[in-house]
């Protein structure tokens, strides 16, 4: 399908400009807060370990005895006291204490300590490298299962020794709560600025996009006119060489020939048959000059085309073929404005040459429909039709109709399609705005 390239509208441009900007601030805002809040994830797991670290240092220095290795109450006791005394405030919901095999020795939750679960690869390497770890609980762990009502949380352990140098994971959990609501702290501090900065930037490039566009617009207006005087100035240039080649040389040969036939007649009365002979063959050569160089006067300037009217000068193109047997068709919808017409009856006229010289058709039909602010032409053929690399052979030997056709077309604004279906037929649709 063909599509003319309508000019920029003003309205549409700036519209278009102002919703891509707000969809980028929209980004900036949205991107903004992801990675605030993953920064501020990061922060929180850092500070977690480091608390975890702490805390850890003093249960190990003021809570834990080796008691707590056999389930001894009084130890149990002991550390519970430290826990519940120290460490559960603020944020921090539970602690655990692990044996390096699985085994809950400790929590401030009472029906966890003595069971057994598989601890994670993580937890089991901090065992033999030290240092502490902190993450993201996962809820769904059926060692978790008593911290679920709590919401997310962030989990840290790190390993603690009891006086007897057993080794023992000891591990705290934080409410993630306090961290997104840093995160959109932050965020909150920092939208309006930005967001109110992106506005003002909006607010000033407005005006200048607006008046981009509106140069664009007159751009493409400027191109407009000038391409219509540059047809125009063509079409009057063709008409004054057409006319200056019928007044001068044509009627001269013609008044030659006019004047060499009666010459030839009295030669041949005289009994100078070979002069005769010369003196015919020199008009008929002339006439037939005369003949050739009309020809080429209505391929300039089709003068039926101003005169007559474009429906004329249409079905003149066909006639030869109707006279030569095949189907013709000519169908003309809504006023083709003058400055339109030539186009539209040149690249009919190569299209309908080219069904003549290429196709053998049964049919040809021509189809023109102006409305809408577009002129539109079919010409098709129901002829032998051609392959895709057929043209680009032919043009390499020097046949360039319908290339030459794409430039004016081109130049024109408008689109010219040839589709083509060997043994099927040939179409080419021009389509072009009214101008
Ligand atoms: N209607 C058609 N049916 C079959 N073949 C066609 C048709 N139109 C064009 N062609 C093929 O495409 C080629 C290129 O066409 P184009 O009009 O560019 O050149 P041409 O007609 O051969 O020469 P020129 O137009 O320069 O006198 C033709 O040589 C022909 O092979
Ligand atoms: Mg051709």
């Amino acid at each position: 399908m063909l599509a003319q390239t309508p000019p920029p509208r003003l309205g549409a441009a700036v519209a278009r400009f102002v919703l891509a900007s707000l969809v980028a601030v929209a980004v900036i805002v949205v991107g903004g807060f992801v990675l605030l809040r993953d920064a501020a994830e990061q922060e929180a797991e850092r500070d977690t370990r480091e608390r975890v670290v702490a805390i850890a240092s003093l249960v190990e220095t003021a809570g834990l005895q080796d008691g707590l290795l056999r389930g001894d109450p009084a130890a149990l006791r002991r550390l519970d006291d430290l826990v519940l005394g120290k460490v559960l405030a603020g944020s921090i919901v539970r602690v655990k204490v692990w044996t390096r095999d699985g085994r809950i020795l400790y929590s401030d939750e009472p029906a966890l300590i003595g069971r057994r679960y598989t601890l994670g690869e993580d937890e089991r390497e901090l065992f033999e490298t030290g240092g502490a770890e902190a993450e993201l609980s996962d809820l769904g762990k059926p060692e978790n299962r008593l911290e679920r009502p709590e919401g997310k949380l962030l989990e840290a352990h790190t390993t603690i020794r009891t006086p007897n140098g057993t080794q023992v994971l000891f591990e705290i959990y934080q409410r993630f709560g306090s961290v997104s609501a840093s995160a959109e702290r932050l965020l909150g501090t920092m939208a309006p600025p930005l967001i109110g900065g992106v506005v003002v930037l909006l607010l000033l490039q407005v005006p200048l996009a607006w008046r981009m566009a509106r140069r664009l617009q007159r751009g493409h207006q400027e191109r407009e006119v000038l391409l219509a005087s540059a047809v125009e100035s063509s079409s009057r240039e063709r008409g004054r060489i057409a006319a200056d080649l019928h007044d001068g040389v044509v009627q001269d040969l013609a008044g030659v020939a006019f004047g060499l036939a009666p010459l030839a007649a009295s030669a041949r009365a005289r009994g100078a048959d070979e002069e005769a002979g010369v003196l015919d063959g020199a008009t008929a050569t002339l006439r037939q000059g005369v003949r050739d160089l009309r020809t080429l006067l209505v391929e300039i300037h089709p003068p039926n085309l101003s005169s007559a009217g474009l429906e004329v000068a249409l079905s003149d193109l066909l006639s030869p073929l109707a006279r030569a047997g095949v189907q013709t068709g000519l169908d003309l919808h809504g006023g083709v404005p003058v400055a339109r017409q030539e186009l539209v009856y040149r690249v009919a006229r190569e299209a309908v040459r080219n069904a003549a010289a290429h196709a053998d058709p049964a049919t040809v039909t021509i189809a023109v429909r102006a409305g809408e602010g577009r002129v539109r032409l079919v010409v098709r053929d129901d002829g032998r039709g051609f392959a895709a690399g057929e043209r680009e052979r032919r043009a390499q030997e020097g046949h360039v109709g319908l290339s030459l056709l794409e430039g004016l077309v081109g130049r024109a604004g408008g689109r010219l399609a040839v589709t083509s279906v060997p043994g099927e037929g040939t179409t080419v649709e021009l389509e072009v705005p009214q101008g």
